[in-house]
This record gives C-alpha cells, structure tokens and sequence, in this order.
C-alpha cells in the first residue's frame, strides 16, 4: 500500500508563517492580585511578557506612592529565580488624589499611569470616582508629568443600558474631560466597541487604546452558547460581532494607537460559578497564543509585534524590550483548571485546543 503520510525523514521543517518570533512583547494592562494569587499567577505573565502596567484594583486599592512602591516590591519578591519581569505601578485615581501624588508618581521612576474606575464601575472600584470634574486639579497635574491616565471608560448609570455604556463613556465623561485638559494623554482601556475604536483612530495623538484578547476573539453570543457561560464575562461586557469585527481592523491596522492589554483578572472559580459572579476572564497563561490566533484569523500576523512589542513602549515612552519570543503553529490544550495559591482560575478557552504555542 502507499503510504499517505510522508515518513519523517522527508518532512521539511515548519514554513515560515508557522513559527514566528517577535520582540519580547508586554502586557499594558494586567490585574495580579495581592498574596498568594499574586505569587501564584505572576509566572504566568513573566513568561510571556518582558513587562506589565499592573492594575491598583486591590483590597485597599493603591492610591499612593508608597502603596505602589510597597506592592513593586511585593511582586519582584514573588518573582521566580532567573525571570526577569517588570512591574509597571498604576496609581488608583479617587477624587481624593492630591495634585502632590501626581508629582510624586511621576518622579518615582517606577509608577507610569494613574487609573480611573468610575466608583460601581467593576471589580473593586467602589472608592473609583463618582464625578471626573472633581479630579480636575490631579488631572491637570498628570497632564503636566505627561504620565497617561487609564480609563476604564463606562458610564454607571443604572439607566444606560450595559450595552451602550462605553459609548456614553465616551461622549458625556472622556471628550469633556480631553477638552478640559488639552495636554493630558489617556489611553481608552480595553476597548470593547466600534465606536470607542473610532474614537481613538480618529483622535488626537494622545489618545491611545488597549484591547484585550477576548474582545478580539468573541462576541456576546459567547455568553450564552448552550447555556449561561460565566467565564466569558468580563468588564466592559462582550459586544455584538459587528464591534469585535471593528476591534480585530483597529488591533491589525498597523496603527501605533492600539497595543496590547490583556485584562488577564484572575478570580477563584467559585466566585465566578455564582449567583453573582465576578467579572474578568483569566488570559494570562495562554495570552500571545490567543492573540496570534485572532491575527492569524485575519491574515495579519505579520502585524502582531508592532501591536504587542512596539507601539507600547512608543506611548509611554519606554525603551523597546531586548530579546525574542517565539511562537509556533502547534495545537496545545488548555488545562480546565489552573491552581493558583489558595484558589483554583479557569483559563479561557479551558479544556479546549488553541492553535498556537509559546516556545520557551
Ligand atoms: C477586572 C478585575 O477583575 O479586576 N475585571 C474585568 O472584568 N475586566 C476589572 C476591570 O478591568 O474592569
Ligand atoms: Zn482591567
């Protein structure tokens, strides 16, 4: 009989669109906990990513200087033996926030952006902010440093319907405040619409935009498919196709407006198998094989370091990483269920197949 499988020997070697290297790429928006989850999810990311702008979201959240540098040094502390991984320290922004902080913050050398969670916007922003022109003074202050302010830009209003509420974000809350500060530089975090794409493709310099791999990946249905799917819901929701379509043009379009942000947001898994579970989805373990996979989806692979390696640093002023990944076309399953310390996270894309793998 002949064989239909060439042996081995006669096989060449993988083409060039199966293995692809880019420079060291880093996360623009990362949640890591505290404690134990912390220790225990950090290797996640250090092994993917050379750095990572870390979320102050924690229980109490970082609002100063010396919060952040104490919390730095908690995760250099968890760092395994031989990584080499930078924290990115965030400040959480309150209404409270003094204009001194700011300067503080700028002159340390290690906090880079300050956050914005309007107060009952997500997880853990309940001391966020309630009304932005109360920030005015901390806000002209941050546009003095030139350090970028980081929106999560929703509305809360109990009125706006869940679906619409970047959008009104953007209109009511992030254009007025731009206007008011000419100079300031945000970048619209985790973009989840057609409209805020626009907004950041068709603005000023300084605005910037970060997009995570869910968003390019899926749309709402994939919360619902077959039943009432808890680990694909995240904050700001999943939206319709049309916008995860918009997402995937603005993520591949070469322009240095868009970067990487995973929103990796490690939650217990109980926590989000709940009555009212928690929003965020665990990315960190598998990030650049998913976002290969949705630039793959679309041809555009040979736009992925420039949207994961380059155009971060270009924002916030920081000098390219050295060094390379490497990631090939090889199926790789994805644990159920991951250990994390004392809690249990289920990745995305848990006890599935993804097409690509990240060569260590
Ligand atoms: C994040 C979290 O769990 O801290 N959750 C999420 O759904 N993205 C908070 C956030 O970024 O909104
Ligand atoms: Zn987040």
């Amino acid at each position: 009989m002949t064989p239909t499988v060439p042996s081995p020997a006669v096989v060449a070697g993988p083409a060039a669109t199966d293995l692809l290297t880019l420079r060291r790429p880093d996360d623009w928006h990362l949640h890591l906990r505290d404690g134990a989850v912390m220790a225990a999810v950090l290797d996640d990311t250090a092994r993917q990513f050379a750095r990572a702008v870390v979320m102050p979201n924690l229980k109490p959240p970082v609002t100063t200087v010396a919060q952040a540098a104490d919390y730095r040094e908690r995760i250099l502390a968890a760092l395994q033996p031989g990584r080499v991984f930078e924290p990115l320290m965030t400040l959480y922004l309150t209404e409270a926030t003094p204009a001194s902080e700011i300067g503080l913050a700028a002159r340390s050398g290690f906090v880079h952006a300050v956050k914005l969670y309007p107060a009952g916007a997500t997880t853990n922003s309940n001391a966020g902010v309630r009304d932005l022109r109360h920030c005015d003074s901390a806000l002209a202050a941050l546009a003095e440093t030139g350090m970028p302010l980081l929106v999560h830009a929703e509305v809360t209003d109990p009125a706006v319907d869940i679906f619409d509420r970047e959008k009104v974000f953007l209109e009511q809350v992030l254009r007025p405040a731009l206007d008011r500060h000419p100079q300031l530089r945000v970048v619209v975090e985790h973009i989840t619409t057609a409209e805020a794409a626009a907004f950041v493709s068709q603005g000023e310099d300084r605005v910037a935009a970060t997009l995570t791999a869910h968003h390019l990946l899926y749309n709402r249905n994939a919360l619902f498919q077959g039943g009432l799917r808890p680990h694909m819901y995240c904050l700001p929701v999943l939206k319709r196709e049309a916008h995860r379509q918009a997402l995937v043009a603005a993520a591949t379009s070469g322009s240095a407006r868009f970067f990487l942000g995973t929103d990796s947001a490690p939650h217990a898994r109980e926590l989000k198998e709940h009555a009212c579970g928690c929003a965020g989805c665990y990315t960190a373990a598998h990030a650049l094989e998913l976002y290969a996979e949705a630039f793959d989806q679309v041809g555009a692979l040979s736009r992925l370091e420039g949207f994961a390696s380059l155009a971060g640093p270009a924002f916030y002023g920081l000098p390219l990483n050295a060094g390379q990944v490497r990631l090939q076309r090889r199926p790789q399953l994805v644990p159920t269920e991951l250990a994390r310390g004392d809690i249990a996270v289920v990745p995305l894309r848990s006890g599935e197949t993804l097409p690509w793998t990240l060569l260590d």
